[in-house]
């Protein structure tokens, strides 16, 4: 169903790998709701070559830029500006990579060179947008800047590994440029924290179907899922959020603000280990009942 809600509006949406991918389904939906934009991957995404499909089915031109890259990101506003015909009304940042993760090394024997790229790629990279988009002055009045992040930047998860410190970062940033931003555009900024989501980026992640059933069972809504993040998406690259800004804003069905649910002691919470046993001096038994 289609709000024309980004109607006339021009965007970039980075990160579209394959059609599991936060961004396809922003794409998509950005379509319907009349905007126009770009895609942007890294070269070696564009040569696995989806998101040519979605460029095809979009009508949107595909501009290869690493995100770690200024110069591509110069030439990327640049082409976007001259292909849509004026300046930028959105930008969806949904990038994510950590070496250390995809080599499977313990957060107690991270390599540093890794955790660099972990941060360049998923956090400084928004700094770098939003830095060349401020130089060459190419956002909109009222624009609106969205970048994906995950509840391990406020909580630990055991094998989030450096990816957690990346997502402080980026919601750290979107906090700090939004001022900036605010003041000289009255550009707004924000990250979107998003339930565990079935994707390349989320199935990297050691344990992820732990991830993925434990904030399921823990959430009153259940798992938010990536159509449901497209759409709020939508909604803050829409004219109906323009006083948003400088927020984390949590997608996921309710899971950041529960401690326990019904359903994990009712049906899921089956331990057998030594937290089974019978508390000192206390009557209660921890486990399924
Ligand atoms: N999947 C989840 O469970 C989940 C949950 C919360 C937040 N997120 C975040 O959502 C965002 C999108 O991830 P996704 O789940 O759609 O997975 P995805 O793998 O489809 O997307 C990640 C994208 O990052 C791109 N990328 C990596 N290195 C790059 C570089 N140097 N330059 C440009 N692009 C580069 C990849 O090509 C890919 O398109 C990420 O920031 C991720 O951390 C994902």
């Amino acid at each position: 169903m289609s709000y024309n809600l980004l109607k006339g509006k021009r965007g970039i949406i980075f990160g579209a790998l394959d059609e599991n991918s936060i961004a396809w389904k922003v794409a998509e939906r950005a379509k319907e709701e009349g905007a126009v934009f770009t895609l942007t991957n890294a070269p070696v995404a564009l040569r696995k070559g989806d998101i040519f499909r979605l460029g095809e089915k979009t009508g949107s031109e595909v501009i290869s830029a690493d995100v770690t890259q200024v110069d591509d990101l110069e030439n990327l506003l640049q082409e976007s500006m001259k292909i849509l015909g004026g300046k930028i009304d959105f930008i969806l940042h949904s990038v994510g990579m950590s070496p250390n993760v995809r080599k499977g090394l313990h957060y107690t024997e991270l390599d540093y060179n890794y955790m660099m790229k972990t941060l360049d790629i998923s956090a400084i990279s928004l700094h770098k947008v939003l830095q060349t988009a401020y130089h060459m002055d190419a956002m909109s009045e009222w624009g609106s800047v969205v970048a994906l992040s995950y509840i391990a930047a406020q909580r630990t998860y055991s094998s989030y590994s450096d990816m957690a410190q990346a997502k402080a970062m980026l919601e750290s940033i979107a906090r700090s440029f939004g001022y900036h931003y605010g003041k000289k555009r009255k550009v707004r900024v924000n990250t979107v924290s998003q339930s565990p989501t079935i994707t390349t980026a989320g199935k990297g992640v050691g344990g992820f179907n732990a991830f993925y059933t434990y904030a399921n069972c823990m959430s009153p809504l259940g798992n938010a899922s990536s159509l449901q993040c497209a759409d709020y998406c939508i909604t803050l690259f829409s004219d109906l959020t323009k006083m948003v800004t400088m927020q984390n804003l949590f997608h996921d069905g309710g899971y950041s603000t529960m401690g326990i649910s019904d359903k994990l002691i009712n049906d899921c919470f089956v331990c057998e280990g030594d937290c089974n046993e019978k508390l000192e001096g206390d009557e209660l038994t921890i486990g399924k009942k």
